[in-house]
């Protein structure tokens, strides 16, 4: 079997996967990292994103085998000297979630969007996230959210 090396949330990990093995499989299975969900497994839903080299990922459409080297980020890389991230601050302050289940995945999109759109309108923000589906919210607290986060992270 091959071996996969990268970096996820700062350290340096490695492993022996098969080559079909996911990212997300690779997250989840070998490094115990369950932050990261699985929704779909078909590229819907968007309950898998993950940051890899900075950009966001869905990590279930893609092979562990092909991020040798990268740097990969998970929901549980965020928080920093235990102070939440100011996305999951917003998320939490706002009530941009229900059940959870879509929250990590939207987060990290959601950083990502801000990223590249450092001070989004409600447009922008709900087509920046039209790859991640919550079934419990209806979207508006989570727009209330990013907004916010957005805001507070120098928008
Ligand atoms: S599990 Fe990856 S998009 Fe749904
Ligand atoms: S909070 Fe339940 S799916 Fe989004």
């Amino acid at each position: 079997m091959p071996n996969v090396s990268m970096t996820v949330n700062g350290k340096a990990v490695s492993a022996e996967v098969e080559p079909r093995t996911l990212l997300v499989q690779f997250l989840r299975e070998k490094l115990s990292l369950t932050g990261t969900h699985v929704g779909c497994d078909t590229s819907q839903c968007g309950a898998c994103v993950v940051h890899v080299n900075g950009k966001s990922v869905k990590a279930c459409t893609t092979l562990a085998v092909q991020h040798e080297g990268a740097d990969v980020t998970t929901i549980e890389g965020l928080a920093q000297n235990g102070e939440l991230h100011p996305m999951q601050e917003a998320f939490k302050e706002h009530h941009g979630l229900q059940c959870g289940f879509c929250t990590p995945g939207m987060v990290m999109s959601a950083i990502d969007l801000v990223k590249t759109h450092p001070n989004p309108d409600e447009k922008t923000i709900r087509e920046g996230l039209e790859g991640n589906i919550c079934r419990c919210t209806g979207y508006h607290n989570i727009v209330k959210a990013v907004k916010a986060a957005a805001d507070n992270m120098g928008g």
